[in-house]
């Protein structure tokens, strides 16, 4: 029944029409890391756990007397390791754990008619095996959902050893209720499985699915289906798209399916299509980001070129017999918004920009001079270093076409060159210098991530970058799951 509805809920995803930008995903190596470093932290809060008390009933031929075991803790507890593997049928996990031993203590008492009587017991339980499933999906806002699918829990055989009080008196018994407190523990054990699962859907509903980045842009990351899990991974499919806070427009483009290569050897892998660099392109566009009015106080002074009529006058002969000696100012803005693709080892940007020089009157009306088309295309190196994305970026292309002109001849051409020249001595550096810090990578509150890769891949018309993680991750380990 369960994987009928599963396998309906990924076609109804899929017929949602949104490819994932962002896909993460959890590998078999992956997943047996984490629970290794998980049974540490379990046995660590099992040994700090109080089981509710047991109360009840037992006939001892005479009548019968009323029982309550209290403060039952856990005094000595060994986890073996268990096994945890993805879960197919269930879109989810299997969690086994298999002959644990442990040692209880707790109060007594008892009361039989008018009399009452207490003391303290120690009880081993022996052969506990808890076989637990939890299934994920995705709820209609895209959260992450996990939810308890079956939980068995068996508990071998169970020792009771009263002391104080008149516990001679019904040691002897025993073993006549010993079934019932085996019991009462079998489904402790899975109400506590459930009610962890439970805790977990509540931070997961709780965490948000949409953060505004900076001030320009907001990030939107709900799953675009439910979790993919087969053998040997768990596949993550986010929406990855940027939007402007202001604007919040939808681009002109769509994101394209991928597939992630298979890896293994990793641990976590996170594969971005270049959708999601173009959206956050297409954020900053549609806010009407991308523009900038270049003046003279912004050139350098030592420049040989100056944004004035009669420095110009190499690049359109006419300008300075039509206006001489007047200031220009350069209105600079993206045509389009700028694109990247991600090919073998480096992205490429195209970057699509129209320029318009107007001549400043010296009553302040500026005169249109000439439009340029100014189309450039870059390449982009990224690489992750010392936990921060780094890059480095060098000019493929740069090309200088005349659009419209007031003033005659433009020699497209020489400006082509000394722009060239400019923008690799004065832009670049800058770009390269920013670039060359990087941004610290998000980290994961206990755990941090080491020996990382990160690959720009063009696999047909699969053009991806996968960030790969392996080694270890070093968990700060706290003590706690929280
Ligand atoms: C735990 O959850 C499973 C699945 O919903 C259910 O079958 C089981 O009865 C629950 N156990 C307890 C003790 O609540
Ligand atoms: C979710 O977003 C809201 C508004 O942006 C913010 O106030 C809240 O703290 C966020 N919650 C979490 C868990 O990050
Ligand atoms: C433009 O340059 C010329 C030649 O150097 C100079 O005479 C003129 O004053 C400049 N115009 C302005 C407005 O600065
Ligand atoms: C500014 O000066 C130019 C040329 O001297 C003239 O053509 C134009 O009408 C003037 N504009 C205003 C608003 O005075
Ligand atoms: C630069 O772009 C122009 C126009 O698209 C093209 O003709 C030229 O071959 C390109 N040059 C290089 C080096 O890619």
């Amino acid at each position: 029944m369960l994987p009928a509805v599963i396998a309906l809920l990924m076609l109804l995803s899929c017929t949602s029409g949104q490819n994932p930008a962002i896909q993460v995903i959890l590998t078999n190596k992956g997943l047996q890391y984490g629970k290794h470093t998980g049974v540490g932290l379990i046995q660590e809060k099992l040994e700090s756990i109080t089981l509710p008390d047991i109360s009840g009933e037992v006939d001892i031929k005479i009548g019968r007397v009323h029982y309550t075991l209290t403060g039952i803790a856990v005094k000595q507890c060994d986890l073996p390791e268990p096994s945890v593997q993805f879960f197919q049928d269930a879109a989810g996990f299997k969690t086994s754990s298999l002959g644990l031993n442990a040692a209880l203590a707790g109060g007594w008492r008892t009361r039989f008619g008018i009399i009452h009587d207490g003391g303290s017991f120690d009880m081993t339980m022996f052969g506990v095996d808890v076989t637990s499933v939890v299934g994920l999906g995705k709820d209609p806002d895209g959260h992450l959902f996990i939810t308890s699918i079956s939980c068995d829990a068996v508990v071998g055989d169970v020792n009771i050893n009263f002391h104080g009080g008149a516990s001679f008196m019904f040691q002897p018994f025993v073993r006549y209720f010993k079934g019932r407190i085996r019991n009462e523990i079998q489904s402790g054990i899975c109400s506590a499985v459930n009610g962890s699962v439970e805790k977990l859907e509540l931070h997961l509903q709780a965490m948000n699915v949409s953060f505004d980045v900076n001030e320009v842009l907001t990030l939107d990351l709900p799953l675009t289906g439910t979790p993919i899990i087969d053998a040997s991974r768990l596949n993550l499919g986010l929406k990855g798209e940027f939007y402007s806070i202001r604007a919040h427009k939808e681009p002109p483009f769509k994101a394209q399916p991928f597939t992630m290569p298979q890896q293994p050897d990793f641990m976590l892998s996170v594969g971005l299509s270049d959708f999601t660099l173009n959206s956050a392109s297409y954020g900053y566009y549609s806010d009407g980001l991308l523009q900038i009015l270049i003046d003279d106080s912004m050139i350098p002074p030592t420049s040989p070129i100056h944004l004035n009529t009669t420095y110009m006058g190499m690049f359109a002969p006419q300008l300075p017999e039509k206006f001489p000696g007047l200031l220009m100012d350069l209105q600079v803005y993206a045509r389009e918004a700028p694109m990247f693709s991600f090919q073998s080892g480096a992205a490429k940007l195209i970057s699509l920009v129209d320029v318009k020089a107007f001549a400043i009157e010296p009553n302040g009306t500026q005169v249109p001079l000439f439009k340029l088309n100014v189309d450039s295309k870059f390449s982009t190196k990224l690489w992750i270093s010392g936990g921060s994305l780094k890059g480095s970026m060098t000019m493929d292309n740069f090309t200088v076409t005349l659009a419209a002109s007031e003033v005659g001849q433009v020699k497209t051409d020489a400006l082509e060159r000394s722009l060239t020249v400019a923008i690799k001595a004065t832009v670049l550096p800058k770009v390269n210098d920013a670039l060359s810090k990087g941004w610290i990578l998000p980290r994961m509150k206990h755990a941090q991530l080491v020996n990382s890769v990160l690959k720009m891949e063009e696999v047909s018309d699969n053009k991806i970058a996968h960030y790969d993680v392996t080694g270890t991750f070093n968990w700060e380990h706290k003590g706690s799951l929280g």
